[in-house]
């Protein structure tokens, strides 16, 4: 069995200390094999903020996978966001850009999706497609693979409608072609989980997507602090979304995911209730 944390949106600048220090102490209970921190350690990219970042960062002593987010791009300062865009990511945070990870039962890979022309919505070059291919198509099927990034792949079941990462489309087929088995992203501050399938026309195997509220910032949108704490243990999936009650991080809600040799990871439409089955569904070609 492997266990993971995953945090995301962390926006140092507008951290709340105290969330923070809980988090770090809950992490530490938790003590997983890997921590996954899908982006937007920042709020402004700012020099101090990363310096925060960097130090909360290094007080973690698990193996950890680290991807920036949009606001880990100077957004006012237009000379550094197009020219040097994440030199300060790289100075503070990691110089490795496409960090991976792997053991005898997980193979994890993060990809940077931030980019300075898209500042709020993500994408993936084609390098990266076929860096994603490189890395996770020779691996046998029963390591289970995890792609990382900052912008999601699946949208809340709340608003369908809101913008994904560009190309997500062809990149569910390489997810599809080469049997990756989750995707882990944050971006929206919202936690919800789901099958690739539910929100992807022609998608003949689901991938299973978790998506993770932002754990430590007051930059909240519709629910309060959280992190996921995720348990892989063969063909199963169990995700406790653990959510800050004001004094602690406790469990929220815990689901379990199971594999189905018919048509991958499973999980309810999230369609809205009344929709046909293709309504709201997004094409590949994206
Ligand atoms: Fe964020
Ligand atoms: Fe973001």
């Amino acid at each position: 069995m492997r266990t993971l944390v995953h945090i995301s949106d962390i926006h140092f600048g507008r951290v709340i200390p105290s969330v923070a220090e809980a988090l770090l102490a809950a992490l530490e209970a938790d003590a997983p094999d890997l921590v996954v921190i899908s982006g937007d350690l920042t709020q402004r990219a700012r020099r101090g903020q990363y310096r925060m970042a960097r130090d909360f960062l290094n007080r973690i002593q698990f193996p950890k996978i680290v991807v920036p987010g949009n606001h880990d791009v100077p957004l006012y300062n237009v000379a550094r966001r197009f020219l040097r865009p994440l030199t300060r990511y790289r100075r503070y945070i990691t110089r490795d850009m496409a960090p991976f990870y792997q053991d005898d039962e997980i193979a994890v890979l993060g990809i940077n999706t931030a980019r300075s022309l898209t500042f709020t919505n993500g994408r993936i070059s084609e390098n990266q497609i076929e860096l994603i291919r490189e890395r996770f198509c020779p691996i046998p099927d029963n390591i289970f693979k995890i792609l990382v990034t900052h912008h999601p792949f699946l949208p809340p079941p709340e608003n369908l409608k809101l913008p994904l990462v560009r190309r997500a489309g062809k990149i569910l087929r390489m997810v599809e072609a080469c049997n990756l088995d989750l995707l882990l992203a944050g971006h929206f501050h919202m936690s919800y989980a789901g099958g690739s399938h539910s929100a992807y026309r022609t998608l003949a195997r689901s991938v299973l997507v978790i998506q993770a509220g932002t754990a430590a910032s007051s930059r909240m949108r519709t629910e309060g602090n959280a992190y996921n704490l995720i348990h892989i243990h063969n063909a199963r999936v169990t995700l406790r979304v653990r959510m800050w009650d004001g004094e602690r991080f406790d469990d929220h809600r815990t689901r379990h995911y199971t594999y189905n040799t018919d048509g991958g990871w499973d999980y309810p439409t999230l369609l809205a209730p009344g929709a046909t089955p293709s309504d709201g569904k997004r094409s590949l070609e994206n």
